[in-house]
């Protein structure tokens, strides 16, 4: 039987850094879902499908195929065999993905291809709803948070030192309408599973945040 954590929790609270790490140290597979959910969202914003249009995302759905391969232990999306790791992390197609994951049957076909990675072998996956809905008997469930504020500070200074100019207020206002979307959907909406452990990272490090779910599954295992 492999063996499965789930990191669930809000937009920018450092799930994927963290659940990189402990893969590294675990020797687990990282899988990344919001890169399934972005790859779909870059789709419709390269085909120029509105949300509305039921029909063609219901045919998108049948039709498009999105996969998943490892280069040097980092995950890579494929949408219809390209490569789309370098197109997706934009605010545009963030904000399309949310949109696109209201969407029971776009989540009902990426939700699949998520069930089949964790069966091969052991996984930290990282989302909205792996704890209630993708694996909900996962052996480490934990719901990762921080307070809008922090969490928009952090990729604040992200863009910053990159040389984005950028608002914070923007940011948080932008990060709460995200949560809110992702929160208030009818069809697996983000929330703690009743069996996961709450972390909030809004006063710890990440080696910290990392150290604390180590423990908590050298506790479970
Ligand atoms: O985590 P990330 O910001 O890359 O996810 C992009 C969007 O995909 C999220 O805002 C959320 O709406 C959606 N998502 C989801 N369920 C998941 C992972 C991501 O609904 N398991």
């Amino acid at each position: 039987m492999s063996y499965s954590i789930a990191i669930d929790g809000p937009a920018g609270a450092g799930k994927s850094t963290i659940a990189k790490n402990i893969a590294k140290k675990l020797k687990f597979i990282y899988v990344d879902t919001g890169a399934m959910y972005r790859a779909m969202g870059l789709y419709f914003l390269q085909n120029n499908i509105k949300i509305e249009e039921t029909d063609k995302i219901n045919q998108a759905c049948s039709n498009v195929n999105i996969s998943i391969e490892y280069v040097e232990g980092e995950q890579q999306v494929l949408l219809n065999g390209e490569n789309v790791n370098g197109l997706i992390r934009t605010e545009e197609v963030g904000k399309m993905a949310s949109s696109c994951a209201t969407q029971k049957q776009v989540r009902l076909k990426l939700v699949e291809l998520q069930r089949e990675l964790a069966k091969k072998t052991d996984v930290i996956m990282d989302g909205r709803d792996i704890g209630t809905y993708v694996l909900p008997e996962a052996n480490l469930k934990v719901y990762l948070t921080a307070s809008s504020k922090e969490r928009a500070g952090r990729r604040w200074k992200e863009l910053t030192d990159k040389g984005i100019k950028c608002d914070i207020n923007d940011i948080e206002k932008d990060i709460i309408a995200r949560d809110e979307q992702d929160m208030n959907r009818e069809f697996a909406p983000l929330k703690q599973a009743e069996d996961a452990i709450l972390v909030d990272s809004s006063h710890l490090t990440i080696d910290e945040v990392i150290d604390r779910i180590i423990e908590l599954y050298q506790h479970k295992s």
